[in-house]
């Protein structure tokens, strides 16, 4: 149901008229449903009933809002969890190549050695997807260790960046997992 684009499902994650962050005009926040317990159980539990049927090895969660939400889904499953982090967070790293955002370049995320390993079947968890550029640099890099993506799993989803006009200078979203 919070799919659904209503009142409702803008209620999970808010922008604050008026108070522009990072170039954008709409900067999404999940700190709302954070606050309160029983949304957020909510979307835990939707998750954890999509993905306990699914064969799923571990879930890996994308610095830094992705180690919000996917620490209570990784426990509710039972499974490992992996953080994906930006660069120069952690020792011991294998990186995806340089990638770009809503907000510009940046470099690989990092993932510590053997933590996905060969066959490796990997649920990847973030906040949110606008141009994709975050979970294509995951994907890649969970491809790269010879795991499987399973699947990608965000609370929200900036619609404009599907296929934004050419004129809006905006990237393609289709045209990106298209690759
Ligand atoms: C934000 C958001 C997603 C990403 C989505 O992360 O949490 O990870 O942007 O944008 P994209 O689809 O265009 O790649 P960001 O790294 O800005 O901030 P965070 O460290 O707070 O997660
Ligand atoms: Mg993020």
């Amino acid at each position: 149901e919070y799919q659904q684009d209503g009142p409702e499902a803008r209620e999970i994650a808010k922008y604050l008229p008026y108070f522009p962050f990072k170039g954008i005009p709409r900067f999404y926040d999940i700190g709302g449903f954070l606050y309160e317990p029983a949304i957020f159980q909510q979307i835990v539990d939707i998750f954890t009933v999509r993905y306990r049927g699914l064969a799923v090895d571990c879930i890996a969660g994308l610095d830094a809002r992705g180690f919000v939400l996917g620490p209570p889904i990784a426990l509710a499953l039972q499974k490992p969890f992996v953080m994906m982090r930006k660069q120069g967070k952690m020792p011991n790293t294998v990186s995806s190549t340089q990638y770009e955002t809503e907000y510009g370049s940046r470099s690989g995320l990092t993932v510590q050695r053997d933590r996905i390993q060969q066959g490796m079947r990997v649920l990847i968890i973030d906040d949110l997807v606008a141009t994709g550029g975050t979970l294509s640099s995951a994907i890649t890099l969970v491809k790269m260790l010879g795991g499987i993506p399973v699947e990608c799993a965000c609370v929200v989803e900036l619609k404009m960046f599907i296929n934004p006009p050419k004129e809006s200078g905006l990237p393609s979203r289709t045209e990106l997992f298209r690759k």
